[in-house]
């Protein structure tokens, strides 16, 4: 018989404040997976490395008004709370913090957080206002979970330097673990979105992870120039009819400041639209 632990739910501020410092007061270290629910593995890898290196796991489900703009996905952001309870308490979670919206902004709440140079690029253009909404909401979710380590997946690459950054310059006394992008058997990464697909679309999204292997492909064979790579990424997406791109970017992966012969370390970034839904994906390409 396997004894599964389970993931115990709290809303409120003061309890899941009370309940971190507890455990610290205790000696645990405290890890912290801040999501917005509908978890599959993607979310779960982060818990379980959690898991593997702190002794009390929070993991946040709130999906985050002030990230989204009008007209985006927010009233039918998937909401799944039992399956997610289960998700978590399989890997290694021990704390839920799942907040309401007036929770975390009662009326009259009006303070945000900008990232200002690395929210500019890639995401930045086609969602303003959305990593505003993302370093508002972990600063708040920072303070009520006085964490030791947050972790977060690098799918969402600019998002993780934005935090990075963010951590950086407010002092945040944590450290930030940017784990592997988790994907699906035909490579396409793993996300909430993916539901909104058609079945012709999703088998048409994995063009997403096969043009970035072309990227790398050719990397590997000594091209360099980003205009080049950048067009075979764009060639491989143009075999899959359904998808429209927002933008292909080939960008220094540690600034995201543009470059046209990749000489150091480059990531590229693709945002890609399949009917309602948006999909990214990124690579990090690296010289040996
Ligand atoms: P969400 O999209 O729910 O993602 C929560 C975390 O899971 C993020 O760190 C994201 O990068 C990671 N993740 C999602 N899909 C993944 C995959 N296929 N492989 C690895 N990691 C993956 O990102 C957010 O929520 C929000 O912006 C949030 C940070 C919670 C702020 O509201």
């Amino acid at each position: 018989m396997t004894i599964r632990r389970s993931a115990d739910w709290v809303a409120d501020k003061n309890d899941i404040y009370n309940r971190v410092l507890e455990a610290k007061q205790a000696g645990k270290r405290v890890g912290l997976v801040p999501t917005m629910g509908n978890l599959h593995d993607g979310h779960a890898s982060l818990c379980r490395q959690a898991a593997s290196e702190t002794q009390f796991v929070v993991a946040t489900i709130f999906v985050n008004p002030i990230q989204f703009g009008p007209g985006e996905d927010f009233a039918s952001y998937p909401r799944t709370p039992q399956e997610d309870r289960e998700i978590c308490a399989q890997a290694g979670v021990d704390l839920i913090f799942a907040p309401s919206v007036e929770t975390m902004y009662p009326a009259g709440s009006c303070t945000r957080v900008q990232v200002e140079e690395t929210e500019k690029p890639l995401c930045g253009q086609n969602r303003p206002g959305h990593f505003v909404g993302v370093a508002t909401v972990l600063t708040k979710l920072f303070h009520l979970v006085p964490a030791d380590i947050a972790y977060f997946g690098l799918k969402d690459y600019q998002q993780c330097l934005v935090i990075e950054k963010m951590v950086e310059d407010l002092d945040f006394p944590l450290q930030i673990r940017k784990c592997p992008i988790v994907r699906e058997a035909d490579g396409l990464a793993m996300s909430s979105r993916n539901r909104y697909l058609s079945p012709e679309e999703r088998s048409q999204a994995s063009v997403l992870k096969r043009s970035l292997d072309q990227a790398a492909a050719e990397f590997a064979r000594g091209e360099r120039h980003v205009s080049r790579l950048r067009q075979a990424i764009l060639d491989t997406i143009a075999t899959a009819p359904l998808g429209k791109v927002d933008y292909v970017e080939i960008l220094d992966a540690r600034t995201l400041e543009p470059v046209n012969v990749a000489e150091r370390p480059v990531v590229a970034a693709l945002a890609v639209r399949f009917g309602k839904a948006r999909l990214i994906d990124n690579m990090v390409l690296t010289a040996p």
